[in-house]
């Protein structure tokens, strides 16, 4: 009889603290919830019930727009170009226009990514073998568009002239390195790498958006050789492109890459 008394009180005690802890969590819960969700979880008429979906969209509003500032990505203005020398306005508005949508793009891809349930589906892994073009051709073209709109030569005293003059014998025989790899056939990008690992500055051709690039490599300069990049202005002159890209070079945003 008293074992039973003991297991009686026992159970008794266990179910009280769970229900102590339970209303612990619920009152903790409930105290981080706004005031409107708070009033709405209590809802005891029909009208505070309507209420209460309207607080629950809330929410799923609010969840959904938080998703949203993680994952988008917004177009950066290059308008201060307009008017360089060597590019036409029409060249540069178009480039915007198609930079623009690799940044919608990367955006969209991510946010779909983010919802699919099962990554183990094809549709899944080719999407996110997708996103890869679609995000480094937003970067790409922000790091080109960003070394563009400048005059002034590559200051002889800077710390990227002096590891070109180290590493390339002088600045003309680097040139004509980068400019050799900008003509090499096909569509793509000529960059001016940095290996942080060893502090070595390497031409790198990168086909389409996503393939060539060095591990641990940081860009310096950035070239779009794509044929939208000047055929609309230039035919099938790369060079002459070539020649209008180095004239416009922000020779002080590329040497600050270089020094950070
Ligand atoms: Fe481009």
């Amino acid at each position: 009889m008293r074992i039973f008394i003991f297991a009686l009180l026992s159970q008794l005690q266990n179910s009280i603290s769970a229900q102590i802890r339970a209303f612990a969590v619920m009152a903790r819960s409930w105290r981080k919830l706004p005031i409107p969700s708070r009033i709405c979880q209590f809802a005891p008429s029909a009208t505070l019930r309507q209420n209460h979906r309207i607080c629950v969209g809330k929410r799923v509003l609010q969840l959904t727009l938080l998703i949203s500032t993680l994952t988008a990505y917004t177009p950066k203005d290059y308008s201060n170009l307009l008017g360089m020398q060597g590019f036409s306005d029409p060249l540069l508005q178009m480039h915007f226009k198609l930079y623009e949508g690799y940044v919608k793009n990367s955006t969209d891809l991510l946010a779909k990514l983010k919802s699919m349930t099962d990554p183990t589906t094809y549709e899944y892994g080719a999407l996110k073998r997708r996103f890869g073009w679609e995000f480094d051709g937003m970067r790409l073209h922000e790091l080109y568009f960003g070394n563009l709109g400048g005059k002034a030569p590559l200051d002889k005293g800077s710390l990227l002239y002096q590891a070109i003059l180290s590493q390339f014998g002088s600045f003309e025989k680097w040139k004509k390195d980068f400019i050799a790899t900008g003509t090499i056939r096909g569509i793509g990008w000529a960059l001016l790498y940095l290996d942080r690992e060893q502090g070595q500055l390497i031409n790198v051709w990168i086909n389409e958006h996503d393939t060539g690039h060095l591990a641990q490599g940081y860009p310096i300069l950035i070239m779009d050789v794509f044929e939208h990049a000047y055929m609309p202005q230039y035919g099938l002159d790369k060079g002459k492109y070539i020649d209008a890209f180095f004239s416009n070079i922000d020779w002080s945003v590329v040497a600050k890459r270089y020094s950070q």
